[in-house]
């Protein structure tokens, strides 16, 4: 039997600090399915940026079980997460997050540079090109990312998401920096990368955005809210109560 990309079970997250506790995800049930484009909304607060940041590895959640392709992550040195994240999983993040003292071409070349196995430079020279021409930006290579409009830097930050060719593309708030005919250009790529088979997770306040996706799901208070916007855990405690009757 083939397992989903991604399965989360009870997922929480506690940010504890001396004074208080932030319960930033309260128990967390998702699936994820090769080439599925989910999209996240939900208020400011309500745990959009945290569950991606679970999802890409980037931090460890407090309590629940997280497996990626049948593997249990949940439990990994932030070291070893990091290894997966660069085989596996493209993050994409609001803030483009490019290094200004590189090139282009080397920020893009970064996520293959860190690989456990090291990819031969012809390789990475090749895979960089490939990804520079899908965003077609091949005439911008030399640049440096503070060299380059908004719209350039964020197909930039997608090439380098996409060098890795990974199983997941995480994205939180793609057209957050970008007016409205460059994130229609970033939507259109996105789109165009999920139709040829890359699994894809975005975070979006963008309505229409989020309708381009096959799945909607809307996060609050820390809970995904069923569509009639019912917390889905009080959903299955329903049926549990049910079943025990
Ligand atoms: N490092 C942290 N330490 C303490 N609390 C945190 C931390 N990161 C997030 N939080 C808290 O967790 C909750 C969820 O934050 P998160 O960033 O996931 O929200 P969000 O849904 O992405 O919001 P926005 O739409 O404003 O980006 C918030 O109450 C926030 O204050
Ligand atoms: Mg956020």
């Amino acid at each position: 039997m083939q397992h989903p990309t991604i399965l989360m079970q009870g997922i929480t997250k506690i940010f504890a600090t001396d004074e208080m506790e932030t319960h930033a995800l309260r128990g967390i049930d998702l699936q994820i399915s090769s080439g599925d484009f989910v999209s996240i909304c939900g208020p400011s607060g309500c745990g959009k940026s945290t569950l991606l940041s679970l999802l890409g590895l980037l931090d460890m959640p407090s309590g629940g079980s997280y497996q990626i392709e049948g593997k249990e992550v949940s439990g990994l040195s932030l070291s070893e997460a990091a290894f997966i994240r660069n085989e596996k999983i493209g993050f994409i993040f609001q803030s483009f997050n490019l290094i200004d003292e590189l090139t282009v071409f080397d920020n893009i070349a970064l996520p293959l540079r860190y690989r456990r196995q090291s990819v031969a430079k012809s390789e990475i020279e090749d895979r960089v090109m490939a990804c520079l021409k899908t965003v077609d930006m091949t005439h911008r290579a030399g640049h440096r990312p503070n060299q380059l409009s908004g719209g350039q830097q964020q197909r930039i930050a997608i090439a380098r998401a996409l060098v890795g060719s990974p199983a997941l593309l995480l994205v939180d708030e793609p057209t957050g920096n970008l007016d409205s005919r460059n994130g229609d250009a970033v939507m259109d790529m996105l789109c165009e990368l999920n139709n040829n088979g890359t699994t894809l997770c975005m975070v979006t306040h963008d309505p229409r955005y989020a309708d381009m996706a096959s799945r909607k799901l809307h996060l609050l208070d820390g809970r995904i809210l069923d569509s009639d916007g019912t917390p889905m855990q009080q959903h299955t405690t329903a049926l549990r109560q049910v079943a025990a009757q």
